[in-house]
């Protein structure tokens, strides 16, 4: 009776200790930049009133004034959530922000009354302020990587992208297949958002291209949630120096009436509405006058006699054509392939990145060169484009 009592006792202080224990869980990770713009994501252990401050690039201590503070609100009412999406806007092209984002503990949540307890924040006296550099479309020369089809291999992912901050990145791609399907908040997490975090995410953003995979699984539906983009669907489009970025969603590859997707998959009609979505933007202004074009699609409209693939071909690839994308970056095959323009209907060239691959980008307006190496640093390929502008 004694030792049922003492458990009782332990668990008690064990649940009240875990229930005081608030912290940021994950994060803060960047979405969306933009040249006016940047998103911070976070998520805390509980709910939480959360903002992010900002302060310009100029040496001064981050205490050394107020800092201006940014929420995500709704509808005029700041949130109240455990996952943080700070969209702060106004801001000027390729200029470096310095940031700490904050959260304060919600205990209770009465009509009129909020009791808050502690706060948690990123450090900004024991390390430097977290920083970010908006994007910049005059910028003459940029540089990126790429890789995909990661599916949760972390130690594959910090082999591949370990070097994104010595090399100065402007950012990565994730070119979809990061998980191999979506179940929790916790696995993608831990599936390959923290390993990215750690080594980059809060200071270098990642755009991200969703795989099939990502289409999979109970947590599939909260891809957006946790990835927002500016279009607030999975395919989008952003400019850096000289170079277009045109990220598509090519779906699922098996047909949609197939038996795996449990009567779910309307892929169909979303690459069909996807297309006329293309046809806008590649009419653009700013797209016509890029140097470079890209397009980002995780299953390549190529080498496969599957479905998704060969219905993207119908609906996205004349499009593409039309538009004078330069090159395409793939994913999906887990193998290494670069096409010449001109193959299989295709009137650009399309590097098809391996799982065990990193592709890097340097472009500038005149040209633009890939290299692509394997997990151990090896160069395996290097490509030279020169732009027809
Ligand atoms: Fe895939």
């Amino acid at each position: 009776m004694k030792k049922a009592l003492l458990s009782l006792i332990w668990l008690v202080a064990a649940t009240s200790f875990a229930q005081n224990d608030f912290k940021i869980l994950y994060g803060p990770y960047l979405q969306m930049v933009g040249e006016n713009e940047a998103t911070i994501m976070w998520v805390t252990s509980g709910k939480a009133l959360s903002w992010v401050e900002l302060a310009p690039d100029d040496g001064s201590n981050f205490y050394a004034e107020s800092r201006p503070k940014y929420f995500q609100t709704l509808f005029g009412k700041r949130s109240l959530h455990r996952v943080h999406t700070v969209r702060i806007t106004g801001l000027s092209k390729g200029t470096v922000y310095r940031y700490r984002v904050c959260s304060k503990e919600v205990l209770d949540e009465q009509p009129y009354f909020i009791k808050y307890g502690k706060v948690a924040a990123t450090d900004v006296y024991g390390r430097e302020p977290l920083q970010f550099t908006t994007l910049d479309s005059d910028k003459k020369n940029i540089r990126f990587s790429v890789v995909n089809d990661i599916h949760g291999d972390n130690e594959l992912l910090k082999d591949l992208t370990c070097d994104i901050r010595d090399r100065k990145d402007d950012f990565i791609i994730f070119n979809g297949d990061m998980v191999s399907h979506m179940d929790s908040e916790q696995q993608i997490f831990e599936g390959f958002l923290n390993t990215s975090i750690r080594l980059y995410a809060s200071e270098i953003p990642f755009y991200y291209s969703r795989g099939n995979h990502e289409t999979r699984g109970v947590f599939s539906s909260e891809f957006i949630k946790y990835f927002p983009t500016p279009t607030e669907l999975p395919y989008y489009a952003f400019k850096q120096g000289p170079v277009f970025f045109l990220v598509l969603d090519g779906g699922e590859d098996k047909p949609d009436d197939s038996f795996e997707y449990s009567e779910t998959a309307d892929f169909d009609r979303y690459r069909t509405v996807q297309a006329e979505w293309v046809k806008q933007v590649t009419a653009s202004e700013i797209f016509k006058q890029s140097p470079f074009k890209i397009a980002v699609i995780h299953i390549p409209p190529v080498k496969s006699t599957w479905h998704g693939p060969l219905h993207a071909k119908k609906t996205l690839v004349p499009l593409l054509n039309d538009a004078g994308i330069d090159l395409m970056l793939s994913a999906h095959l887990h193998k290494y392939f670069y096409l010449d323009a001109g193959q299989e209907g295709c009137n650009f060239p399309i590097l098809i990145n391996s799982n065990t691959h990193v592709t890097h980008i340097d472009a500038s307006e005149k040209e633009m060169n890939l290299e692509v190496k394997d997990r151990q640093g090896k160069v395996i390929e290097t490509v030279i484009f020169q732009s027809g502008k």
